[in-house]
């Protein structure tokens, strides 16, 4: 890890997910004072759970101008948008069909289509829906991500190409493992983010938290330390658990 990124530790899941959903109501409201739309790319997995549902409660006793913010996922699993293993319906579920969004702000991956047709598709939809570029990359106002145990983040594994694109705004990908295909943005679009916040929980975390931010060779091997924001803010919010190897 190169950058230093503010490192927040929170006493569980819980408190590090309430602080984030507050403080991106307070983020989409101030967007929206100042007319400008806001771009987010949702996080899959599980971590991000907790946080979903505390937009959707939150968001419930406040006024919130959700026809200014545009919702994009950092990847996707090759599944229907119905199935349990997709992150937008996960999504969905916790959060975007309890809140009055537009239709067209919610800009998910279709996982259902053919990969590498899908990924020149979304490519498309982030230039018609992010307004502002910079470098001739969209730049998103806030990426979330989580991270695996293995280092890897959205759908970027270690050793796998798809980490060494520069020159695409999407790419197919696929699980080290289960061989799932996978539809993930590309370092580029998250290194041009305004905004990039990982949310790391769980004792199965500690050691390649450790690794990534003591270790400043872990850039060359793992994708979430190729994280880098060119000009945005890079912050890792982490649980006790997940903190428990780092100097306190
Ligand atoms: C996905 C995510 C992936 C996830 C990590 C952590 O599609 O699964 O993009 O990068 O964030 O695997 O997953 P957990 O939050 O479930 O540990």
């Amino acid at each position: 890890m190169i950058m230093k990124p503010t490192v927040k530790i929170f006493k569980n899941l819980e408190t590090l997910s309430l602080f984030v959903a507050e403080e991106f109501l307070r983020n989409v409201k101030s967007a929206a004072d100042r007319k400008k739309p806001f771009t987010v790319a949702l996080a899959g997995g599980s971590t991000p759970e907790t946080l979903y549902r505390d937009i959707a409660r939150l968001s419930e006793k406040q006024e919130i101008p959700w026809d200014m913010v545009h919702f994009f996922w950092g990847d996707e699993r090759c599944v229907p948008p119905d199935s349990s293993e997709s992150n937008f319906g996960m999504a969905n579920n916790l959060m975007l069909s309890k809140l009055a969004i537009p239709e067209d702000n919610i800009h998910r991956i279709h996982g259902e289509e053919e990969p590498p047709g899908e990924t020149e598709r979304y490519a498309q939809v982030l230039q018609m829906n992010v307004p502002v570029v910079q470098n001739g990359i969209p730049q998103m106002d806030w990426v979330f991500l989580g991270m695996g145990s293995d280092g890897h983040t959205a759908s970027l594994f270690p050793e796998s190409d798809v980490v060494q694109i520069r020159d695409k705004f999407c790419a197919v990908s696929q699980h080290p493992e289960s061989g799932q295909k996978r539809i993930t943005l590309t370092l580029p679009v998250l290194n041009n983010a305004s905004r990039v916040s990982f949310l790391i929980a769980g004792d199965s975390k500690s050691q390649i938290t450790e690794k990534i931010l003591q270790d400043p060779s872990a850039a060359e091997k793992y994708p979430a330390a190729m994280v880098q924001p060119q000009t945005g803010q890079l912050e890792w919010f982490i649980d006790r658990d997940a903190a428990v190897r780092l100097p306190m």
